[in-house]
């Protein structure tokens, strides 16, 4: 939100554009109050909104707002871990995990040494998965479990109609705080969470949607969030190169084991990656093209991160301007969203803008620009048939797949092909 819109009431005078884009649904990653060590990642209160982005009277306008233009607003949970300053921390260390001493060889994401840090009020280690501001919860609590469903009704009272659940894989370790990555991250017994949580949701109607930042790397330790998350993001997609034969086989691995009653859900950039416009296309207009294409015409559920629409590329950040804490930082694919060419939207950003070629202003007053490509393919997909997914024959290079009635042909080489008698031109996606 800090670089979409700056705080909520930004946001709301920013739905205009999120209606003509036509989207269904708009996830706002961690808005509640944070020290921000992890840009909100870091949560010190569930209960309530960062007054750097507003109050909840603030938060129930814009659900209010988003209703009125049939846009769902989704939070962004964040169960595994809290910010050290929550009062939690300090007043229900139950609620965290401890060891007299280091029990294993697991270490944090953020500072690759060992994920337990001696704490010298309790006399004993806590364990952190991420940054040793970010104590890990202890899900075999059953008090931190009742706290997390009183969480989740608070915000399904407020309108939520959707969560993406941060770390979805982490939240469970091993009882015996055994050696091996394996045993603090995607552990079996994290599915029962989700079974409970769909209870809570399918007390609303309609059903909040619950959707699993299910950080995994091969599909088949995917599969098994199936189970209970409605969504399950697909991290081998997002991680794989911009080619056929990488994508391919993910694409298709993927719909041949979705149940019959979950849906894929595909992305191409978010706040931990390199935006699709550097890292798929390295700023190409027609690999860019290709990219959203492929994302939109998809089967299942897109997730757009703000300026993909636009073709954005990851900002330039100099070292003197870095704010996260991950090595490499994460900023440049958090710079913000240039409105104008101008940029005078924006004083004192909280990262730089620099480059504002890539702009919603201009995009909107050229019928030609990727904002407009993107809004027809978003029009365009509301006519496909949702669930299916079929490769169909193509020569080398072309990726063709039938959806219901439709094809999707999609030229990924920068050379012209001929598919079925039609001239592709390099890059170019067309529904058929
Ligand atoms: C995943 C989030 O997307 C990322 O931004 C964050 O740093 C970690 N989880 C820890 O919460």
């Amino acid at each position: 939100m800090r670089s979409f819109a700056g705080d909520l009431a930004g946001l709301v005078r920013r739905l205009d554009h999120l209606e003509r884009l036509g989207v269904d649904a708009v996830w706002l990653s961690p808005v509640h109050p944070s020290p921000n060590v992890d840009w909100g990642y870091d949560v010190a209160d569930y209960l309530d909104v960062h007054p750097d982005f507003g109050t909840l009277a603030d938060y129930d306008a814009l659900v209010a707002e988003a209703a009125r233009r049939n846009i769902d607003v989704w939070l962004d949970l964040v169960p595994n871990h809290t910010s050290d300053r929550h009062a939690w921390f300090t007043d229900r260390p139950e609620y965290y995990v401890w060891s007299a001493d280091v029990p294993n060889d697991w270490r944090s994401v953020f500072t690759g040494g060992s994920a337990w840090t001696w704490d010298a009020r309790r006399k004993r280690y806590y364990l952190h998965q991420f940054a040793p501001q970010q104590p890990d919860l202890d899900w075999w609590n059953d008090d931190v479990r009742a706290e997390f469903d009183a969480i989740l009704r608070f915000w399904f009272d407020r309108g939520v109609r959707g969560l993406r659940i941060d770390v979805a894989h982490g939240l469970v370790k091993d009882r015996e705080l055994r050696d091996g990555v394996e045993h603090m991250r995607n552990r079996p017994e994290v599915h029962e969470i989700y079974r409970r949580w769909q209870e809570i949701a399918a007390a609303y109607d309609p059903k909040p949607t619950l959707m699993g930042e299910t950080y995994v790397l091969s599909l088949p330790e995917l599969y098994p969030y199936w189970q209970h998350l409605d969504l399950a993001q697909n991290f081998p997609f997002v991680r794989a190169g911009f080619e056929l034969g990488q994508l391919r086989p993910i694409v298709e691995q993927t719909m041949a084991h979705l149940p019959p009653d979950r849906r894929a859900v595909w992305f191409a950039s978010n706040h931990d990656h390199s935006r699709l416009a550097t890292r798929w296309a390295g700023g190409d207009e027609a690999k860019i093209r290709a990219a959203l294409f492929l994302l939109l015409t998809l089967p299942g559920v897109a997730i757009l991160y703000q300026g993909d629409e636009l073709g954005l590329e990851d900002g330039r950040v100099p070292p003197g301007r870095v704010v996260d804490l991950a090595d490499p930082p994460r900023d440049p694919e958090r710079t913000p969203l240039p409105w104008t060419r101008s940029g005078a939207e924006w004083r004192d950003p909280w990262l730089p803008l620099e480059d504002t070629s890539r702009n919603v202003e201009d995009q909107e007053a050229d019928p030609g620009s990727i904002l407009h490509y993107t809004r027809d393919l978003i029009r365009a997909r509301r006519g496909l048939d949702d669930r299916s997914y079929e490769t169909l024959p193509s020569p080398d290079g072309v990726w063709a797949y039938a959806r219901g009635a439709r094809a999707c042909v999609l030229n990924l080489t920068s050379k012209p092909q001929v598919y079925d008698g039609e001239r592709l031109a390099p890059w170019e996606g067309r529904l058929v």
